[in-house]
């Protein structure tokens, strides 16, 4: 989960570089680092972000039309400026960026150190260039050939640039579970882990495959073969992103514009598939799957972090209104506990960034066990989709803020519409209920515009809690996963501990923890359970908890009781959490903002999760 990026062209190749990494800095921002070739390679590279690098390299000669650059995310080695890439070979005459691990970097480089290699950072993507120099040397072969020949050696994730020295117009890269994206320009070329750096030079790419390898040469252009040799026709897509979406908007920080986008973001979700007087569902990428869908025995969700509990939601989704038994699980367990799986079963695999390692892995694994798969993911081209039978695509728009917020309201926008177009295919719901929820979903980007207006009175509660030290979330139903989504959210961008429960599990251990300095948010919007909530609230006051509650419109039993209270408009109850996260994501948003926390990069996280 690093950020990577190179370009060969006619232009000074640094500021492409140097802009291209502050737009994937979400991947990581532990250290940062460029080599130009011109002449000569200079490497320039520094721990912290790319603000750094760029104040490193004041009055410097950053000279050249061929370059490399990477914004790190620590795995082997400390963030230091050691290990920070672009790393040399032993002649230091080649220089390489990685994002992934090679998991046997160990016994190569203990190889290598036998052969007379010196090494100088502890990392694995080090011992990857001396190998392929050593191959080089060794085996008389060319630069590509030595990458080849090292590919087939290396285990693990890999998407690397190469450049030379001696071969000034030459960029080579190369993936392997991780992302790598070629532009194509009018005499220049680009690559990156995502399209956000060639986005205003170009819209044609290439997105590599697994174990393909670009060679970019200035004259000759592109040409990509597989690491056991095979000539690969590259596929020219254009680019659907547009400038406007990656960049702030007038926004303090893009966590901030991304809640804001949401009564758009979920308009998008639902665009094209809620249709007609009927209000049918089309889910175009699904559809020819629509037998074994209604036929499920047995849906299993996957996903990590707030995909897992868009998955949560899912299974109340998919249980209530489709009537399928559903399980949720974190990818991570799934993939290493040897699940049962049968044909019958779907495996949804949730993920905004569509490259999280631990949920790509669970789905090729789900794969060998035969289950269909399908995925709802929010990258357009990234591996997770590439990976699944068929999927749903979130288009919720490049989400650029390391916490989640709009991929989370996208993704259960569309298992909402999966389960109502399921649920009336089987029968499992009427007709009118049917009807009812989807003239609701229509509605909801209003509503979620109507729930933003309370961003001021959020605002206020922030200010008087963000310096307690610790947080409870409790829900019930519908609004479980909500709580943990919002505890997720504080602990991730202010560093406040929380937790998230189900309301009544609090009398079975968490009760202990509340006293007069413990803030509890709790989720009490109109549903089936709201008398039981209440109780859950009466039981906190008895111990002098402190209660923030979000609340339907009209609810005036709980208003007495709770310290402050964040209204709602009504709902459908089953998509409430579309709704009710609203307020937490704001929540967390301005405790973190008062705390002068790095919102859009908190610490030791990174956007995209591509190692285990
Ligand atoms: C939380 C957050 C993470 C991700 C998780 C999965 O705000 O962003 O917990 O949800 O790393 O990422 P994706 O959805 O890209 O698979």
């Amino acid at each position: 989960m690093c950020g990577i990026v190179g370009y060969i062209g006619h232009r000074e190749a640094y500021p492409v570089l140097i802009k291209g990494l502050h737009r994937l800095e979400y991947r990581g921002y532990d250290s940062a680092g460029v080599a130009l070739i011109n002449g000569d390679l200079r490497i320039y590279k520094i721990a912290g972000k790319v603000s750094e690098l760029e104040k490193e390299t004041e009055g410097k000669n950053t000279h050249g039309t061929c370059g490399i650059g990477h914004t790190r995310w620590a795995t082997h080695g400390e963030p230091n400026t050691r290990n920070a890439h672009p790393h040399v070979s032993e002649s230091k005459n080649l220089a390489i960026i990685h994002n992934g691990i090679i998991e046997n970097y160990a016994p190569l480089k203990t190889e290598l150190k036998k052969r007379g290699h010196a090494f100088l950072s502890d990392t694995d993507t080090e011992v990857l260039i001396h190998l392929i120099e050593d191959i080089q040397l060794n085996e008389k072969v060319d630069l590509v050939e030595a990458v080849r020949i090292a590919l087939n050696q290396v285990i693990g994730a890999y998407a690397i640039v190469i450049v030379s020295k001696d071969e000034p117009d030459m960029l080579i890269a190369a993936r392997k579970s991780s992302p790598m994206v070629v532009g194509i320009g009018e005499g220049e070329y680009f690559v990156a882990s995502d399209a956000s750096p060639l986005i205003e030079y170009t819209r044609n790419v290439v997105y590599l495959n697994d174990e393909e390898i670009a060679i970019v040469r200035r004259d000759k252009g592109l040409e990509i073969i597989t690491i056991h040799n095979e000539t690969i026709t590259p596929y020219l897509q254009e680019l659907q992103m547009q400038l406007d979406m990656i960049e702030k908007g007038g926004y303090d920080h893009y966590m901030l514009k991304e809640i804001y986008e949401q009564p758009n973001s979920i308009m998008d979700s639902m665009r094209g598939r809620l249709i007609g007087s009927r209000n049918t569902i089309v889910l175009g990428g699904i559809k020819e799957y629509e037998k074994k869908l209604t036929n499920a025995k047995r849906m299993i969700i996957i996903g990590c972090g707030t995909s897992w509990h868009a998955g949560l939601v899912g299974e109340y989704l998919f249980e209530d209104i489709a009537r399928i038994p559903t399980e949720v699980e974190y990818a991570s367990e799934f993939r290493y506990r040897n699940p049962v799986i049968n044909e019958d079963d779907i495996v949804i695999a949730i993920s905004q960034s569509g490259e999280t390692a631990d949920t790509l892995a669970a789905v090729e694994l789900a794969k060998t066990k035969g289950a269909t798969i399908f995925g709802i993911c929010n990258v357009v081209g990234s591996s997770i989709p590439r990976a699944t039978h068929a999927g749903s695509y979130t288009h919720a728009g490049p989400e650029i803020g390391v916490a989640s917020t709009k991929a989370f309201t996208a993704q259960v926008t569309v298992l909402t519409l999966m389960a109502l177009a399921i649920g009336r295919k089987r029968g499992t719901i009427t007709e009118s209920k049917y009807q009812s929820i989807a003239i609701e979903l229509s509605k909801i980007p209003e509503k979620v515009q109507e729930v933003l207006k309370s961003n001021a009175h959020i605002r206020q509660i922030a200010e008087e809690y963000a310096h307690v030290q610790n947080f409870l979330y409790l829900g019930r139903g519908y609004n479980f996963p909500v709580a943990l989504e919002g505890a997720l959210k504080l602990k991730e961008i202010s560093y406040i501990h929380a937790e998230g429960y189900p309301a009544a599990e609090m009398k079975h251990g968490p009760i202990a923890l509340i006293d007069e300095n413990m803030p509890v948010v709790v989720m009490a919007t109109n549903m089936s359970a709201h008398d039981k909530i209440v109780s859950n609230i009466q039981e906190i006051r008895a111990r002098k908890g402190r209660i923030i509650a979000i609340i339907s419109e009209n609810d005036e039993v709980i208003e007495e009781m709770a310290e402050h209270v964040i209204r709602i408009p009504d709902t459908e109850e089953s998509l409430t959490p579309l709704l009710s996260v609203i307020p937490l994501q704001l929540l967390a948003y301005h405790i973190a903002v008062i705390l002068g926390r790095n919102v859009d990069q908190p610490r030791n996280l990174a956007k995209s999760v591509t190692v285990e």
